[in-house]
């Protein structure tokens, strides 16, 4: 996309920025493959969760996905259309304002249904709206290799297994809610698919609805998109449900950047760090966590001849809170502008202000090229969440 050269000047030091044009180009392949398999693609606030934007992603999505109640407010706030709701645990105090935002809920134990359904059963008889409930199940199949992002572990507690639910969905329910991938391609979800038909297929046949999460990477370049629509189309067509999906990075998948400044260039022992005005640990956390290294435009992975190599710190005291090495075509400079490339999914909604360090703002490129700075952030933000 061209950005104006005046518009990229707008952008401050330290600042997300999303490109309209690249959301809309995700959002096109999710509108084709709800188009074409039946299936509802509805979008998971705690990956992507920059309101701004929501009234373009309504355009395309018919509704969103919540794991507390701060997130079904900002659904039903914000998004409108559906709202669904799927956590470990709920607390007793929420559960009348979820009811009133939310028309799907599931629960990831019988335990917890069990605990709510009196609640449920009042709000239906006094009130116009039905809520349709669910239950989480583990089908004890995953492919995610890493085990932080991985919920059939053993010791898992996500998810109820079969011999606890037996023969019958227990009454009440109307829905099998499942999420066991994580930046899958189709095929992960046609072997996953067959463990859940094979655990839960008489269930199935007892439902109304499937939710098979999030984990999709439906927007990669390499996903097999008319596999997922045969697979939806099959699970729809055999039970006689209603699908839903509920993807969180692969929306805001590739759509935008962190855009950073380096602060300071220093020497140790021979590996020069750039130190920036950003934080790992704070603004980009999955990088840390995950771990993995992103991508720095115009920078490439270093190999011994290249000579401007560098080091990126991050502006917290965290030792660990850096992330290389990086090769460069020419020297940095102090001031000089980074941008990490696809920090839109996953950054925003869990920054924090450890070491009191700023937020990043956030922005927007329009198609037409202009920059948009929607907020900036500063010392209430952080004083606010301390007392
Ligand atoms: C229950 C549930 N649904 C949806 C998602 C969204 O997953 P992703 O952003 O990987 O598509 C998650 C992520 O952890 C999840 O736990």
């Amino acid at each position: 996309m061209t950005v104006h050269h005046d518009a990229f000047k707008a952008i401050p030091p330290a600042c997300y920025v999303l490109e309209e044009s690249l959301l809309r180009k995700n959002l096109e392949l999710m509108r084709y493959v709800q188009a074409q398999s039946g299936g509802k693609i509805i979008c998971a606030l705690k990956g992507f969760a920059m309101f701004s934007t929501f009234a373009i992603v309504r355009e395309y999505l018919p509704g969103s996905t919540a794991s507390s109640l701060n997130e079904a407010l900002l659904g039903q706030e914000e998004f409108g259309g559906e709202v669904h709701l799927c956590a470990p645990a709920y607390n007793p105090e929420d559960f009348k304002d979820l009811m009133h935002c939310c028309d799907h809920i599931t629960f990831n134990t019988l335990t917890q249904w069990e605990l709510f359904k009196p609640q449920i059963e009042n709000y239906h008889e006094q009130n116009n709206k039905k809520i349709s409930c669910a239950i989480r199940i583990n089908p004890e199949y995953s492919e995610v290799e890493t085990d932080l992002y991985n919920p059939c572990i053993p010791g898992t507690r996500l998810g109820t297994t079969v011999d606890k639910i037996g023969d019958k969905l227990p009454d009440g329910i109307e829905g099998l809610h499942f999420h066991t991938l994580c930046e899958n391609n189709s095929d992960t979800l046609e072997r996953t698919l067959q463990h859940v038909e094979q655990k839960f297929g008489h269930l199935l046949h007892q439902a109304k609805w499937l939710n098979m999460g999030g984990g999709h990477h439906i927007t990669r370049a390499d996903y097999d998109v008319e596999r997922l629509i045969r697979l939806i189309k099959h699970i729809r067509e055999t039970y006689e449900i209603e699908v839903f999906l509920e993807p969180g990075e692969a929306i805001g998948w590739q759509t935008g950047f962190l855009a950073a400044r380096v602060l300071d260039i220093l020497d140790s022992k021979g590996i020069k760090v750039a130190v920036l005005n950003v934080s790992f640990t704070a603004h980009m956390p999955d990088c840390l966590e995950m771990p993995y290294k992103p991508r720095i435009r115009g920078a490439a992975d270093p190999n011994e001849n290249d000579a401007f190599v560098y080091r990126m710190g991050g502006m917290s005291c965290l030792a660990g809170d850096q992330m290389g090495d990086y090769a460069f075509p020419e020297p940095l400079q102090v001031g000089q502008r980074i941008i990490f490339e696809d920090m839109i999914h996953y950054t925003m909604v869990k920054t924090t202000t450890f070491n009191g360090v700023n937020l990043p703002s956030i922005g927007i490129i329009r198609p037409n090229g202009a920059f948009e700075l929607i907020k900036s952030f500063g010392y209430q933000n952080y004083k606010n969440r301390l007392s």
